[in-house]
């Protein structure tokens, strides 16, 4: 399979040298948050922006890529501005600039890119483009004042869990990582996201399908595992996503009194969450026993759902490693990590 994950550019380790004091401003628009950084070569947030547009999309059941685009334009020097004055420090000691190079939506990206260049070529730092799916991959080396910093050992496996993308990493070392396995049709974050907008719940689904989900009998309905021929670490959850469609058209939601419509909502939000969650671990299960690794990491959008972070921290204890809730989700700090 393909190496898509591994950026073609040289690039810094500097996570590995520990008396690495490097400052890079990490800018990040690939979707919908426009998002910039200052994070220390060795994984330290001295600062973590986001301006979110979840509010002008929440109702619309999606982005909408040419607002998005334009909603990146106003926030994204505020943005920066903000970053540097949080971490208190000027160009003068930014030693680089990260940029999201994609995947994402064009025009979103193309917001960040021109920003970052322009920033590099007016204060003379030099740039680096960061795949948006290996930064959600760094982002289990990201750690704030107060707390240690995370001593991951390779070789790994990773699981990245977007709204995109759902592939099973085997990391080597920092560098080397190849896709031993992916979804076949949608991401686990899409399949949230279109579950949620069945069940009438705002955008981005994930969220809200968790919230519901803590009130749900996971067991209400026996919804598809699906496994794939035997062996396989490829996923495909197009199969579930029909068949909690299928439930809830035997139902009219709308007839339904408040209570039973809630619970009607939560238990099929918990039933989905359940068939996913099994069927995510027992992959990782499987790419564990065959790649022996040393460590275990959960990354993406999807790594942010409370279920899944206990489990996979039940199964897999200390050899786990995940990023804190609030870098899941798209942020510029996973974009800064060298
Ligand atoms: O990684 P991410 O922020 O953006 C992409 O690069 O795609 O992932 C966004 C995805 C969305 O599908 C969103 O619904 C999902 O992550 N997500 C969640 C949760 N929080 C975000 N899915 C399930 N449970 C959550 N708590
Ligand atoms: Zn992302």
């Amino acid at each position: 399979m393909t190496l898509e994950v591994v950026p073609s550019r040289t690039r810094n380790t500097g996570i590995f040298l520990l008396d690495n004091q490097q400052l890079t401003l990490g800018i990040e628009s690939s979707c919908d948050e426009t998002a910039a950084a200052i994070v220390r070569a060795d994984g330290l947030v001295l600062s973590d922006i986001k301006a979110t547009q979840i509010d002008i999309f929440k109702n619309l059941g999606g982005v909408v890529p040419e607002m998005a685009a334009r909603a990146h334009t106003e926030k994204i020097l505020p943005v920066i501005d903000e970053a540097l004055k949080a971490a208190a420090v000027d160009w003068a000691q930014i030693d680089q600039i990260h940029v999201t190079e994609g995947p994402g939506l064009i025009g979103s990206l193309l917001v960040g890119h021109s920003a970052a260049q322009a920033l590099a070529m007016a204060y003379n730092k030099p740039l680096h483009w960061v795949n948006h799916l290996r930064a959600h991959c760094l982002a289990c080396w990201l750690w704030e004042a107060g707390e240690t910093k995370p001593e991951i050992v390779f070789p790994s496996i990773g699981l990245l869990v977007s709204g995109g993308h759902t592939q099973l990493l085997w990391m080597k070392d920092y560098e080397h990582w190849e896709i031993v396995g992916e979804t076949i049709d949608d991401a686990a974050g899409e399949a949230f996201d279109k579950v949620g907008k069945m069940l009438g719940l705002p955008y981005p689904g994930g969220p809200e399908v968790s919230k519901a989900a803590e009130k749900g009998n996971p067991q209400a309905f026996k919804f598809p595992r699906a496994q794939l021929e035997k062996g396989s670490l490829d996923f495909s959850f197009s199969g579930l996503k029909t068949a909690v469609l299928r439930e809830i058209k035997k139902v009219e939601i709308e007839q339904l009194g408040d209570l039973e419509k809630k619970q009607f909502v939560s238990d099929v939000a918990a039933s989905f969450e359940e068939a996913v969650i099994e069927v995510l671990l027992s992959k990782t299960r499987w790419a564990v026993l065959k790649y022996q690794p040393l460590s275990i990491l959960l990354a993406g959008g999807v790594a942010a759902n409370k279920a899944l972070r206990g489990r996979m921290k039940d199964e897999f204890s200390s050899k786990f490693y995940l990023p804190q809730l609030k870098f899941c989700t798209d942020n510029a700090a996973m974009v800064g990590v060298h």
